[in-house]
Order: C-alpha cells, then structure tokens, then sequence
C-alpha cells in the first residue's frame, strides 16, 4: 500500500497568505530549515494506480499537478483521473473545499459522515459534482467499507470511528457551550489494505485522546496525527489570533494533556504530525520543539512524503 502526504499543513497553509508570524517571514525568505506546506491531505493506493484522497483541501490542483501519480495515464482515454474517491474527516473548509477541484464531470466517489454530507447537501455550490457521476456515501462508524468509484475497486477498506472534536468554524452556533458540535463531526479513518490487511491510521483533527482511542491506536504501524499546535497558547502569545488550541478543538503536541505525552504507552511504530499550522515552532527544523518531537519518536510531515506500507 503507498501513502502519500499531498499537504502537511493545517488550514491556511504555510505560509499563509496573510500571516507575517516569525515562521510565515522564515519560510518566505527561504531561511534554512523552513519548508513550505500545502493544506492538509493524503492520497493512498493499494497497488499504485487507483487512489483515494483522504480529505479535498484547497491546494488539491497545486497537489495534483506536483504528484504525477494523480495525473491521468498517458493511454488513458481523453478523460480521466485516477482518483476514485475521496474520504472527508470533517468539514472544515481546509478539508472539503478542493471538492470543488474535481469538478468537470468526472466520475468518483465522496465518503463522509452524515453530519458532513449534510454540509455539502446545504451548499449548492457542491452541486457542480452532479449525482449522476459523484456517489456521496454515508461512513458508518466501527464497520469496514470496501472503497470504490467509478465502477473501480480501490482494494481498500475505511473503518471510520467518531473523534473528540468540533463543528466546523464557520457552522459555530456561538451560544452553545460546545459550539453545536455532534457525533461524527470528527472522524478518524483506519484504511486496510485488502489483499495484505496492512492497515494505518489517519487522524487530522482531534481535541483529545481519550481511552478509547488510545486503545484503538494501541500497537498501530503507522498512525498520521493532528500536529496543529506544539503549545496550547501559541496563537494567543504571537499576537495572531486570541484562540488556544483546545477551543480551536486540537489537541497540543506538548503538555500533560499532549499528543507526545499520551503516545509515549501506545508503543505505535511509526508515527508521523500533519495538519501542522504555520505557527507552530517545531515547523523549524532547528527549533528545540522539533527535537523533542523527534526525540519521542515523531516525524514532522512534509508534502511529498512517501511511505510504503
Ligand atoms: C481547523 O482545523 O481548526 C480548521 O481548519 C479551522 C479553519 O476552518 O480555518
Ligand atoms: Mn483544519
Ligand atoms: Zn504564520
């Protein structure tokens, strides 16, 4: 099975288009150390020519033109795509958006949450991807869907289960205590590969890990997690936006309460941060941040990142 990290960054990207934070000026200048980052996405295939992208963010036409395996074969016919689906995992604008991308009458299939179907069916602007030729597949939580799309079987599975999470930013209801967040606003997704049953787990947005999914994760081989921010305040501390990271519903890298700290006992073997926002310090790789991350046995993503599984 080939993963493929499409985008490494959170929403916005790095560096975002309106942001002079110190790592936005570091990576603009082309300071050493500093890499730019597309939003957050990854595409995976069983055998290499089918693929299936797990969230459609708004760089995907960036991401499609810099990853030949996602252009059409040169023997194909005048139209053609070797995308077969896309999985969402909420949403947010940084993960559904690049729907619009696949737009151009083209066969594939959409697999998310009732909850975020319900999004695109409130937003006729999705309607471009016609029913006729774009399946939109409601995700059970617990069970094993075989992925498929425009009549190709994909030779993978997707297993999505419900995250500690939070609506998407734009659907707030700002006098609710929990923002109107409900179940299956955040998934996370365990893809299988048929033939081998290899299988990893992919986690871009999540407030908390809880002990259901710190058992779930337990002896995992490859788990792709939410890398928002390193500190809780980091936003509010450079002057960008007065937000923590708990409110923004992502759990930090550091901290009692952090991702680093909770994977320490789930013995994952490899373990790799994407959705990172560009105010994260250990976005530079000489930062003291970005070894302690690696110390504890993180990679931080990169866009082109190429894992075989
Ligand atoms: C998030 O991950 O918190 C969202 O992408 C925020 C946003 O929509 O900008
Ligand atoms: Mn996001
Ligand atoms: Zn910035």
């Amino acid at each position: 099975m080939f993963v493929k990290i499409l985008g490494s960054g959170a929403g916005g990207g790095f560096p975002q288009w309106n942001c002079n934070c110190a790592n936005c000026r570091a990576v603009r200048a082309g300071a050493p150390g500093f890499l730019a980052r597309t939003q957050s996405s990854l595409a995976v295939s069983a055998e290499g020519a089918n693929w299936v992208l797990l969230n459609a963010s708004p760089d995907l036409r960036q991401q499609i033109a810099q990853t030949p395996q996602l252009a059409p074969s040169y023997d194909d016919g005048v139209r053609a795509s070797p995308i077969k689906a896309v999985v969402l995992t909420n949403g947010d604008v940084d993960h559904i958006s690049g729907l619009l991308n696949l737009r151009e009458a083209q066969a594939f299939s959409i697999y998310a949450a009732n909850r975020v179907l319900d999004v695109l069916a409130g937003n006729r602007i999705f309607d471009i991807l016609v029913p006729e030729l774009v399946a939109r597949i409601a995700l059970p939580y617990d069970e094993d869907v075989a992925l498929a799309g425009a009549g190709v079987d994909l030779g993978l599975s997707v297993k999505a289960f419900p995250v500690q999470g939070k609506i998407a930013l734009y659907l707030e209801d700002k006098s609710a205590a929990d923002f109107g967040t409900k179940v299956g606003d955040t998934l996370g997704l365990e893809i299988t590969e048929t033939r081998t049953g290899r299988s990893f787990f992919y986690i871009p947005g999540c407030a908390k890990i809880d002990e259901p999914l710190a058992a779930r994760l337990t002896g995992a081989s490859l788990v792709f997690f939410d890398g928002t921010l390193y500190h809780e305040n980091e936003m509010i501390e450079q002057g960008l936006l007065g937000k923590t990271g708990s409110r923004m519903g992502h759990v930090n890298m550091s901290g009692e309460d952090g991702s680093i700290r909770a994977f320490e006992r789930l013995g994952v073997a490899r373990k790799i941060y994407v959705h990172i926002n560009n105010s994260n310090p250990a976005l530079d790789a000489s930062s003291k941040e970005r070894a302690a991350a690696n110390a504890a046995g993180w990679e931080i993503g990169e866009d082109g990142m190429e894992v075989r599984l």
